[in-house]
Formats: structure tokens, sequence, C-alpha cells
């Protein structure tokens, strides 16, 4: 089976005018379909620089993404950015929902982005999933947290990604709504098979996953544990 994502030796060098910060030193990652990996490690390792490069939201200074096995380095901008809309998902702490839209107008606008129309099948599907079929009319200021990351989480997959990447999904929620965010993204997984690079803090989020790996100094140490 060919892996959905696959990196190859990826440096991040990030320079300002006084200092250079090495946040990627050469990370060899693979994602197979229908994995749910957990990205570990502590604070400043490189984690979000990571999701932020495989998302193509970021150029690597040196080495290869390959998403479904095409070279980010070797598409144009705007076909970055067509790859980017259709075969990937993302997630973020914030949720980042638009404040005058509905949570039906905010999911839907991310289908009508992706250039994929409306599919009111799948909207169904995972509004039903996402436990939002009764708070389809509500604007976020009028959700809780958990709701909005679940209208978020709702508009990050309605296209049907390969790839779904969320950093720290449940940063901003608490116990409770943490748990009800992450059983939804196992669920998302399982039932619809989704692949899934979640990035956690936090070892009871990651064990929600099926594969955890551990980051530290810019590299993945796979299976040693970062403290
Ligand atoms: N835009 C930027 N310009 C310069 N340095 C940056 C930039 N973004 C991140 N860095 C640095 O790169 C390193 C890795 O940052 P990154 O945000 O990837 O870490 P992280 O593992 O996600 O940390 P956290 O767990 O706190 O979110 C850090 O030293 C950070 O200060
Ligand atoms: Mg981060």
């Amino acid at each position: 089976m060919e892996p959905i994502l696959k990196t190859e030796n990826l440096w991040k060098i990030y320079r300002s005018s006084q200092v250079e910060v090495s946040a990627l030193q050469g990370v060899n990652f693979e994602v197979y379909p229908g994995e749910f990996v957990a990205v570990m490690g502590p604070s400043g390792c490189g984690k979000s620089t990571l999701l932020y490069v495989i998302g193509g939201l970021t150029q690597p200074t040196r080495g290869r993404v390959l998403v479904d096995g095409n070279d980010l380095a070797a598409l144009s901008d705007a076909e970055r950015t067509r790859l980017r809309r259709h075969k990937i998902g993302f997630v973020f702490q914030r949720f980042n929902l638009l404040p005058t839209l509905t949570a039906r107008g905010n999911i839907a606008i991310a289908q009508h982005i992706h250039g994929n129309g409306f599919d009111p099948h799948r909207f169904a599907v995972i509004t039903r999933m996402l436990g939002l079929t009764e708070r389809l009319q509500h604007r976020p200021a009028e959700l809780s947290g958990g709701e909005q990351q679940r209208v978020a989480l709702a508009r990050a997959v309605i296209h049907e990604p390969k790839l779904l990447l969320a950093d720290e999904p449940t940063g901003n929620l608490d116990t409770r709504n943490s748990e009800i965010v992450l059983g939804m993204l196992r669920q998302l997984n399982r039932e619809l098979g989704q692949t899934i690079v979640m990035i956690t803090h936090n070892p009871e989020a990651a064990a929600y996953a099926s594969r955890v790996v551990h980051m530290r100094d810019g590299v993945i140490v796979d299976g040693i544990p970062a403290d």
C-alpha cells in the first residue's frame, strides 16, 4: 500500500535578521491510508511546523513532501492550493469559524470553497456523526466551545479529504468536551476510514490514535518516549 503522506529528510529553518531556528531537522515520516496518528513532543520541538509543511502552508527549506504521491515542491502555487483544498482538511486549536454564518453555513461554505458542490448526503452523515443536527441554525456565539470545534471538524472533513491535519484540536476544550471531540475523531477514522494526523501534548488524547510518534528537537524519535 502506498502512503498517503511521505516526508523525506524534511528541514525547515526559520531565518530572521538575528537568529536561525532549525525547527525541522530531517524528518522522515509516513502515514498510510486509514491511520490515525498522534504526534507528541515538547513545546517548540517542531510539531506545528511539521503540520504546516505537510499541509503545504509553509515551504520546507530542504527535503520532500509527497501527498497522495504528489511532490508538493513540483507543483505551482495554484496547483498546490488546489491539492490542499481537495485533499487536506485542517483543524486548529482555535475554531476559526465565521461569526456571521450559522453552523450550517460554516460547513456548507467549506464544501463550496473546495469546489465539490453541496452534497446533502455527505452533509447529513457528517453532521449526524458529529452530533450537530440540532445545532445547525446556531451561530458560533450561540454554541459551546465543544460544539464550535465539532462544527470546525465537520467543515474540515465535509469534502472527504484524503488527510485530516489537526493541531491541538482539544487545546481549548475542557476534559469532557475533549473526550467528545476525540471520540468523534476516532469515529471518523474507524467508520469512514478518515486518515488523521493529530498533534497533541496530552497522552490521554494520544491514546485515541492508532499510532503515536514522538518528536524532539525537530526530528521524529519514533518509539522513544520524549519524557
Ligand atoms: N514563523 C516562525 N519564525 C521563526 N521561528 C519560528 C516560527 N514558527 C516557529 N518557530 C520556531 O520554531 C520552533 C518550532 O516551533 P513549532 O511551532 O513548530 O513548535 P511546536 O512543537 O508546535 O510547539 P508547541 O507545542 O508550543 O505548539 C520553535 O523554536 C519556534 O520558536
Ligand atoms: Mg504547536
